[in-house]
């Protein structure tokens, strides 16, 4: 695969993942405030082992969860980008933008920043005709970096993780979506 592509935005550089990352990645995923909404903790492992299949995205589409880097404030806040999700549900196949950050650096406007830059991406480059996102529903924060970068509730969208057990309290989903501006059907 050519050169992976990276995204400068006024504070952010969204790049390949480096070795170094990784501790920095392992942290953000053992922080329980990160993963209040999502299913628990990682190992150190089990994120490096995210990381190996991000990077396997990237290879196989050219595109995926970035590693945001804050020039002169941290090497590795965390992630932001565009994925595939892999399960199937009445709105996959998608591209879905996602984002988590280190506690330490939310309520800066980062991940609306990046994401907004992610999306651009998404539609100009890659020429996507819609990119979805979805959540729990009492994720406020993720939900509120939706709203701001545009995204908008599907009302009739909502839906059960198929990933997730039946009765797990994390399955029930909210799902928002994003049309390209520029109206192509890709
Ligand atoms: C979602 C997330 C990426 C937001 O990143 P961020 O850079 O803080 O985004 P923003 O600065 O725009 O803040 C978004 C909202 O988070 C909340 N928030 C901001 N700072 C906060 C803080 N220090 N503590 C708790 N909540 C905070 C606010 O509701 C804010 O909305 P507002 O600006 O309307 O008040 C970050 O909270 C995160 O990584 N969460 C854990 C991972 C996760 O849930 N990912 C999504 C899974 S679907």
């Amino acid at each position: 695969m050519s050169k992976l592509p990276e995204i400068t935005t006024e504070r952010l550089l969204l790049r390949p993942w480096r070795r170094a990352d990784r501790p920095h990645f392992a942290a953000v995923n053992a922080d329980l405030r990160v993963v209040e909404c999502l299913p628990g903790v990682l190992t150190r492992e089990e994120s490096d082992a995210f990381v190996d299949r991000i990077e396997a995205h990237f290879e196989k589409n050219g595109f995926g969860l970035w590693c945001v880097e804050a020039p002169g404030v941290a090497e590795c806040l965390g992630f932001i980008g565009l994925s595939i999700p892999q399960f199937e549900t009445h709105f996959t196949p998608c591209v879905e933008i996602g984002w988590r950050l280190g506690s330490q650096y939310w309520g800066q406007g980062y991940a609306p920043e990046g994401a907004r830059a992610a999306m651009e991406f998404g539609f100009r480059t890659l020429g996507l005709h819609e990119i979805v996102s979805f959540t729990v529903p009492h994720n406020t924060r993720s939900r509120r970096v939706m709203e701001k970068i545009g995204m908008t509730r599907d009302e009739a969208g909502d839906f059960e993780h198929p990933r997730l057990a039946p009765g797990h309290p994390l399955r029930s989903h909210v799902l928002y979506r994003c049309r390209n501006p520029d109206g192509k059907a890709v």
